[in-house]
């Protein structure tokens, strides 16, 4: 919290989606932020720029730009997307070692200067770079979380909302498993309204969603050739940054350490969860078919695989 008594949130990396979900935070009035980069004057000239936006969009909120962590002390949450993204041809996982470093360093000062916060960590492997921040910070695994089934399943909740033609507001879907071509969009559990999905779709529609929704990062990639996504990034971020400060209780998809459910233990794997003031306070698991666990099984095998190789 800041010393004025309003909720603050830091974010690593002044990129695309770092700078984007700053600009949300802000914009909706979620908390003050401090945005950090190593790029010297990129967090300051996009700070400055946003505060320069703020009487014409009519937000109150401040935020600020360094490259150093002092300014980042008491955060309630950090956001962290610093590392490099991917480019055409290039896997989430040859991103492995890069980042490794760079989210294990951010990480190690994120800790010291904010040791209460809750983390959300972006940078990519994903799954792969939660295990470096428990391990960088020490903070129970409650406190470190990771952001990529929010992002999965509002790419999987647009498309069927384009398939069936009906609101993306009545479309509830969620994606489990690792953030790689792995993972496993549980069609069985999308509904309309509270509709079964399959009473809209027909099966080969519905197996082409979930095709697009595991090859949603690499389409985006594959149109930018310099980047990844990073406006529905930084949307799935911000969300789960409100559900915290906010209390919300809110059931998302997010990385957590397993504990023994669905057969795992200390791995971080993308499952429902309820995100509130104390970071996860709630793993849902659900009964899965045979053929939806053997899935799982085979993205729990990818994502052991990059953290063995950690
Ligand atoms: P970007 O290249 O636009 O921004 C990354 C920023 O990190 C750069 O400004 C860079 O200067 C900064 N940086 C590098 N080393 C740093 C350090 N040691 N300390 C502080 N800042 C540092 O990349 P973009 O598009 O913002 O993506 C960021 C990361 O998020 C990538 O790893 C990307 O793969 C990942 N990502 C993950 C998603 C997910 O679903 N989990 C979705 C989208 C992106
Ligand atoms: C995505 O899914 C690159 O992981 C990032 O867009």
């Amino acid at each position: 919290m800041n010393r004025s008594g309003r909720r603050k949130v830091t974010v690593v990396g002044a990129g695309f989606v770092g700078a984007t979900a700053a600009q949300r935070i802000i914009e909706k009035g979620l908390a003050d932020v401090v945005m950090v980069d190593i790029a010297e004057g990129i967090p300051q000239g996009k700070a400055l720029d946003m505060m320069e936006s703020a009487p014409v969009e009519g937000f109150d909120m401040a935020i600020v730009g360094s490259n150093n962590y002092e300014a980042t002390a008491d955060s309630d949450v950090v956001v962290v997307t610093a590392g490099l993204p991917r480019k055409p041809g290039m896997s989430r996982d040859d991103l492995l070692k890069t980042n490794a470093g760079i989210v294990g360093s951010v990480c190690e000062q994120i800790a010291k200067y904010s040791p209460e916060a809750i983390l959300i960590i972006v940078s990519n492997p994903l799954d792969a770079m939660c295990h470096v921040a428990l391990k960088a910070t020490g903070f129970p695994s409650k406190r470190v979380i990771g952001m990529a089934g929010v992002l999965d399943s509002a790419r999987m909740r647009h498309f069927i909302a384009d398939a069936a033609k009906v609101s993306v507001k009545n479309v509830q879907a969620f994606v489990l498993g690792g953030h790689g071509d792995t993972m496993v969009p549980l069609m069985r559990y999308a509904t309309i309204s509270g509709i079964p999905v399959d009473r809209f779709l027909d099966k080969a529609t519905i197996d082409a969603i979930a095709d697009r929704t595991r090859n949603g990062g690499i389409e985006i990639v594959n149109y930018l050739k310099t980047g990844s996504a990073y406006y529905a990034p930084s949307s799935s971020a911000v969300e789960m940054v409100d559900a915290i400060l906010n209390d919300r209780k809110e059931l998302l998809p997010c990385a957590v350490l397993l504990n023994g459910e669905y057969g795992v233990k200390d791995l971080y794997l993308g499952v429902l969860a309820k995100l509130g003031k104390d970071g996860v306070e709630q793993v849902i698991q659900l009964e899965l078919l045979p053929e939806e666990q053997a899935n799982l099984e085979v993205s729990i095998a990818a994502v052991k695989e990059l953290v063995t190789k950690l």
